[in-house]
């Protein structure tokens, strides 16, 4: 594993000015830091945060790489089927280790359908034989809405197609023992995998939820883990100032205190883009709360927002550069890409191209990295990096790890409960109401009368 963290450039006494934090600042939350350090070491001991020991699962390994084998074996596509938590992080798992263009070379067919759009889920079902698709249903709670329906969506062509034997085409992943899906899956032997209590879903991407597509896609899921709990061992330490998650956390809340409420994560790399995905919801999810934990109004949070380089240089860095001083970002480099091509001049008579020749594109995407960073410094935008030695399992995993710990220790300065998630427990119920779940009657009623003074206007 390695991943290097620069974050010079959030630092006064570099270039940031007034918009820099000195190091004291940070040494100065090093005792709130410890507290928390605690806290995550005494939950991760009675289970209540799952995530933090999940490097060091051992048997269910074994499980899931042979279950992934069979799979491989015997189906021709593999199907997705969860939303949030229980999808961002295997996706991220496939962009960033897979080969781009995987489903049009390999088999079996990774497929993630994270939304109930009837044209987008049709053009899948047209897309696969169902006879040969393996659907795995992962879901903690069992009951979330979007992934019971798209389940019931394939359900349709799954029996049509094999009649009372259409269990065998489906897999759960979900809690050891509540929810829906054991309810069924105690009608039907149906295969199933568990998400390890104190795990939630947005911190569950190591866990069988990410590890089981990854194994079937071919991914060294041993060597994912291997990164994270190297990773764990450095964002366990005592000595704060050298604990990378502690350093993450107290910078963004620095910033936070400041005002800076937009975290731009902008890898430039469009394999870790998806990275980006993941990070958009641990951090807003488990930071965006109204209470704090002695039960008063805060109303915090600091909404991350993804970009990708070189893209979007040409979409958004302008506003970054100039407009609000109001985000910290957190830019993704990879030190050494795998194919890495040097670019020859193959019209000599144009000689504005000649600066290409002899160099590669990872040096021009590397150059533009640092040309925003510039940029961004210059006009007292902090900014850090996150540096991948190569994008490999064990970096992914300790990315992976990074994030989460950092996360916690967010949550931790921020005095709130960063594993809950009330506001989309909220809408989840309000979906159930609308759509005529029993039990939900008067939720309906009052969502209705609200709806009826709702004014629509023709445009
Ligand atoms: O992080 C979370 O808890 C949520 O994003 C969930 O993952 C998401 O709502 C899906 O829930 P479930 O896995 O219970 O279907």
């Amino acid at each position: 594993m390695d991943l290097k963290l620069d974050y010079s450039n959030t630092l006064a006494d570099n270039i940031m000015d007034k918009h820099g934090l000195s190091i004291s600042e940070i040494e100065a939350l090093t005792s709130s830091g410890k507290d928390i350090l605690t806290r995550l070491r005494k939950q991760a001991n009675d289970s209540s945060l799952g995530f933090y020991k999940l490097h060091e699962q051992t048997d269910v390994l074994t499980e899931i790489e042979s279950y992934a084998q069979v799979v491989r074996s015997r189906f021709k596509n593999y199907v997705h089927i969860g939303i949030g938590g229980s999808a961002l992080g295997p996706i991220a798992l496939q962009t960033s280790l897979l080969d781009s263009y995987y489903n049009f070379n390999s088999e079996p067919r990774m497929f993630f359908p994270d939304n109930v759009d009837p044209d987008w889920l049709d053009d899948l079902a047209k897309t696969i034989d169902v006879s040969k698709t393996l659907f795995h249903v992962v879901s903690k709670s069992g009951g979330t809405a979007e992934t019971a329906a798209t389940s019931l969506y394939f359900m349709e062509f799954l029996t049509e197609k094999l009649g009372d034997n259409f269990y065998k085409n489906l897999l759960f992943t979900t809690d050891p023992v509540k929810g829906l899906l054991n309810q069924i899956a105690r009608e039907y032997p149906i295969k199933c995998f568990r998400i390890p209590p104190g795990v939630g879903g947005r911190f569950s991407v190591l866990s069988p939820v990410g590890l089981i597509s990854a194994a079937i896609a071919g991914i060294d899921i041993r060597k994912l883990l291997a990164g994270a709990a190297e990773m764990a061992s450095k964002c366990d330490n005592d000595n704060l100032m050298e604990n990378p998650a502690y350093i993450y956390a107290a910078i963004h809340y620095l910033y936070m205190k400041r005002g800076k409420n937009i975290s731009v994560m902008m890898p430039y790399s469009n394999k870790l883009r998806d990275l980006a995905d993941w990070y958009r919801q641990i951090w807003a999810e488990s930071l965006g709360k109204r209470y704090n934990l002695n039960g008063e109004v805060v109303e915090t949070g600091q909404t991350p927002v993804k970009a990708l380089g070189a893209t979007d240089q040409h979409s958004q860095v302008q506003l970054y550069v100039e407009g609000p001083n109001d985000k910290v970002f957190s830019f993704l480099e990879v030190e050494n890409f795998k194919n890495n091509l040097t670019l020859q001049n193959h019209f000599t008579y144009i000689s504005e191209f000649d600066y290409f020749e002899g160099k590669s594109l990872g040096e021009l995407l590397n150059s533009e990295k640092r040309a925003t960073e510039l940029a961004l410094s210059n006009n007292e935008r902090p900014n850090l990096t996150i540096k991948f030695s190569e994008v490999s399992e064990e970096n992914i995993g300790a990315f992976l790890f990074l994030l989460e710990a950092a996360t916690a220790f967010a949550g931790g300065l921020l005095n709130i409960n960063a594993f809950d998630q009330p506001g989309v427990e909220e809408g989840k119920i309000a979906t159930y109401a609308l759509m005529g779940r029993k039990g939900y009657e008067q939720k309906k009623k009052d969502i209705e009368s609200l709806l009826g003074k709702k004014k629509l206007y023709q445009i």
